[in-house]
Parts: structure tokens; sequence; C-alpha cells
């Protein structure tokens, strides 16, 4: 692959305005209440802000990167895709936080990371609704609205705040309730933001500790980078398959500013079911 035709900061402003712009078109459907809500498998959420969101970036990438592969959750969704991350690809979450955005809520934000080298080289997550924009690059500390930010430095795990989220597939939450109980018991609080994007960008910039679930790539792609760049120790409480890079690897996520992370490992991987 030739690198030099991959400018790193002409791909994290594409990638800003991009985000930018389909945050635009979020606003708007919910300001003009024009969005359609759908089921996917009868359970889980999507409305037409997310589709309509999807093809938006989807056709100002091919139009800026011809060449680039495309992962997103509505509409090119082959995650066998970000198997091969050594040519650039583009890892999109059009609308994390779907159900806060069609109640009406404020945690909800467009994902767009890119990934080459076997690493994500570019995050930026964008909150239209909060006016925050989270930003970081393999070789940038992270930002929000362009100021740097850093993780809390806690060091007491009994005084984590900590997040977490829950699945639309119901199979694995008897699994997830007792991981729940331990956090409750050990650390101060449990919260469930509704976007795993966010959450973990709050953990970035120090309003959460730590933040743990199983999700997609597109959920957490461009948010673990800007954690990692924050200061976040970013891992697995499971073992990481050697053929999956570690960067979209999807089970059992861990999150934390260093110090919490590796008592609230010892917590939770007893719960993991092989
Ligand atoms: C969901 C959110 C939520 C998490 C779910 C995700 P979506 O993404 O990130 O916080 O708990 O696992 O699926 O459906 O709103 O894009
Ligand atoms: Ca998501
Ligand atoms: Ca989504």
């Amino acid at each position: 692959m030739n690198q030099e035709s991959l400018d790193l900061q002409a791909l994290k402003d594409f990638a800003l305005n991009t985000a930018t712009e389909a945050g635009q078109l979020i606003q708007q459907a919910r300001e003009q209440n024009s969005f359609e809500k759908d089921y996917k498998d009868q359970q889980e959420l999507v409305t037409s802000a997310d589709i309509a969101a999807d093809k938006l970036i989807i056709e100002r990438i091919r139009a800026a990167y011809p060449s680039h592969k495309i992962l997103t959750e509505e509409t090119c969704k082959d995650k066998s895709l970000a198997n091969d991350l050594e040519h650039p690809i583009w890892i999109i979450d059009p609308i994390d936080g779907t159900v806060n955005f069609a109640h009406g809520q404020m945690m909800v934000a467009v994902s767009i990371a890119l990934a080459f080298a076997g690493e994500v080289q570019v995050g930026v997550v964008h909150n239209p609704f909060m006016d925050e924009t989270f930003v970081a690059t393999s070789e940038e500390a992270s930002t929000l609205n362009g100021r740097s930010i850093h993780v809390s430095g806690l060091s007491d795990l009994q005084k984590a705040l900590v997040a977490t989220g829950f699945p639309y597939n119901k199979s694995t939450v008897p699994e997830i309730m007792e991981r729940v109980e331990k956090v409750l018991m050990h650390c101060q609080d449990i919260r469930r933001l509704g976007s795993a994007a966010l959450d973990i960008c709050w953990v970035a910039c120090g309003r959460l500790d730590a933040y743990f679930e199983s999700l997609s790539p597109w959920d957490f792609a461009a948010a673990r980078l800007i954690a990692q760049q924050a200061g976040a120790t970013c891992g697995h409480f499971c073992q990481v398959p050697e053929d999956i890079p570690a960067c979209i690897y999807n089970h059992h996520l861990l999150i934390a500013t260093p110090d919490v992370y590796l008592p609230l490992d010892d917590l939770l991987r007893p719960t993991v079911r092989s």
C-alpha cells in the first residue's frame, strides 16, 4: 500500500466534516419529526434517519476515496471486511444511540473510524445534540471540541463510575446481570447512557472511569482510539483470537482509566462463559 497517499490530517478533516454533515441531517430529522421507525429482526430499532445518514456518509467516502473499503451498520454490513485492516477501511455507525434518538434524548452520536496498516488511525465521534465532537488520530492526543482531553486518573475502584449497555438480543442478559451486580457491589455506581461510542468517549474525558460491553465493530472502532489516545487502557476481559486485530474485536470490551483496569478485569473475567 502506498502510505504516502494517506495524509492523516486530510483524512481526519474529511471524517470530521462528514460526521458534522451527518449530524445536521440527524438533527433536522428530529426537529422536523420527519423520520420513520422500523425494527430489524422484530427487535432492534432502526429509523429512516439511520439509513439516510448511513447513505450520506457512504456517498461522501466513495466520492473522496473511491478505493477504500466501507463497513457500516445499515447498508454495507459485511463484518468480514474488517478482518483485513491493512488496506484502508472506514467503519461507520451512522447513529449510535438510535433508541435515544427516537425518544428525543441527547446521547446520540455519529461514529466514523478509518483503519489501515493493521490499526484504527482516525476516530471521530460527533454528538449533534450536545454539540460535542471527540477526535483522535494514531499520531495525536484526543480532543473534545478542539481541546485536549484525558481520562480521570482515578485509582480507587470503590469510587469508580462505570458504564455498560445491554444488547437487543436478550439471550445474554442473565450473565450480563451477574457482571452488573458485581460492579454495583464494588464500584460507586453504574450508568446505562444508551450510546456505546459516547460511553467510551466519556471515559476518555473523565466523566466516567470505565466501560464494559460486547458490541459490533462500528459501535466502538472510533471511540476506542479516542479513549486510547486520552490515556485509557483498552482491552478485553476474555482472550482475543490471534487472527483478529484487538482494535476491532467486539466481545467483552473493557476500557478504563489505567489504575482501575486490572481490578475491573479481575471482577468481570470469571463471568465469561466459554
Ligand atoms: C447500541 C448502543 C447501545 C449499546 C448497544 C448498541 P445503536 O447501538 O451503542 O449503547 O448498548 O449494544 O447496539 O443500535 O444505537 O447503534
Ligand atoms: Ca451502535
Ligand atoms: Ca447504529
